[in-house]
């Protein structure tokens, strides 16, 4: 079986580090590197965060890269208050032995998407900037990629702001680059992901007498007590490994093709996704998924690996 190969550009974040140990598990890809990017937390401790789960995922071998320390023209934001000052919840601090390699993350992408056109999958879990960049600074790669798919946004919702979605609104100018890039852009947004409500009660499944066994539901009981307390919700839903399932059972995700482009006002809309009727289509749009498959998947993807 020909690999998949892939590209993921990370800002972990609890939901990044779960999609990232299913993802490193997985035989079907072959991950060329691991971008990091400051977004639910600052560039240094993504970075930590990215290396601890190649090293507890027993993947040191893969390429951990530092990618943008903030957006391309703002100010970055964070998402502390949710993923806790370590990015992994308020209880769990580990640092990683490793550091990141001295690479420049536009170059890698623009690297990989020569050498295997038509081939080169990305995942963007964060931010959108080091793509964006890569795409601006290199633009002959943009007919290379085979499909950029990008957890971020959301046509009927927003949660970082009451229309726009962490991901879009943390660069919108680098999110509205990849979009109307011409790239194959996939969008894995909150249409799709706010449905996958998991019980809080099911992270005991996903609880082993190993390192990430005990990691893993630790973390995600601190990102329940956040939905708990923010949301008055009995559970959570893990945006960046619903995404990665995508990519190995899209027949799970209703689709849409749309041409999507992302509000950069200086209101409450900065950073909406927002479809333009009559414009060719840029982006394949999911609108829901079978939310009990993919709940399922990622449990069961959790406990093969912990
Ligand atoms: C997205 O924002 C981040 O906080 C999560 O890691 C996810 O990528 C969900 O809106
Ligand atoms: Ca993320």
């Amino acid at each position: 079986m020909e690999k998949r190969p892939l590209i993921i550009c990370t800002d972990p974040g609890i939901d990044d580090f779960v999609a990232l140990s299913m993802l490193l598990h997985r035989p079907d890809f072959e991950i060329l590197g691991i971008i990091c990017i400051s977004g639910n937390v600052g560039l240094d401790i993504t970075v930590n965060n990215a290396l601890l789960a190649c090293e507890l995922n027993g993947r040191e071998g893969i390429p951990v890269i530092a990618g943008s320390a903030k957006p391309l023209c703002r100010p970055a934001r964070t998402a502390c208050n949710i993923h806790g000052k370590s990015g992994l919840g308020e209880s769990v601090e580990r640092y990683s032995k490793r550091s990141a390699q001295k690479l420049d993350a536009a170059a890698f992408i623009a690297d990989a998407t020569r050498r295997l056109p038509g081939k080169l999958e990305v995942l963007s879990l964060g931010p959108l900037t080091d793509v964006a960049i890569a795409i601006d600074r290199y633009p002959e790669i943009r007919s290379l990629f085979r499909s950029i798919t990008v957890m971020g946004g959301g046509i009927h919702l927003g949660n970082a702001t009451k229309y726009a979605e962490f991901n879009i609104v943390s660069d919108p100018e680098a999110a509205q680059i990849v979009y109307t890039s011409g790239s194959p852009v996939v969008m894995v947004g909150l249409d799709a992901t706010q449905p996958c409500l998991i019980p809080r009660s099911r992270i005991a499944e996903m609880k082993a007498d190993s390192e990430l066994g005990n990691l893993i539901p630790a973390m995600l009981a601190d990102y329940a007590d956040v939905y708990r307390s923010v949301h008055g919700i009995e559970g959570l839903i893990i945006h960046d490994a619903i995404c990665a399932v995508s990519l190995w059972h899209p027949e799970w995700f209703q689709t849409e093709k749309q041409h999507v482009e992302i509000m950069l006002t200086e209101d409450d809309h900065l950073g909406q996704t927002y479809i333009l009727e009559n414009e060719k289509p840029n982006c394949t749009v999911c609108m829901g998924c079978d939310t009990e498959k993919v709940n399922d998947e990622i449990i069961k993807a959790v406990q093969a690996v912990i």
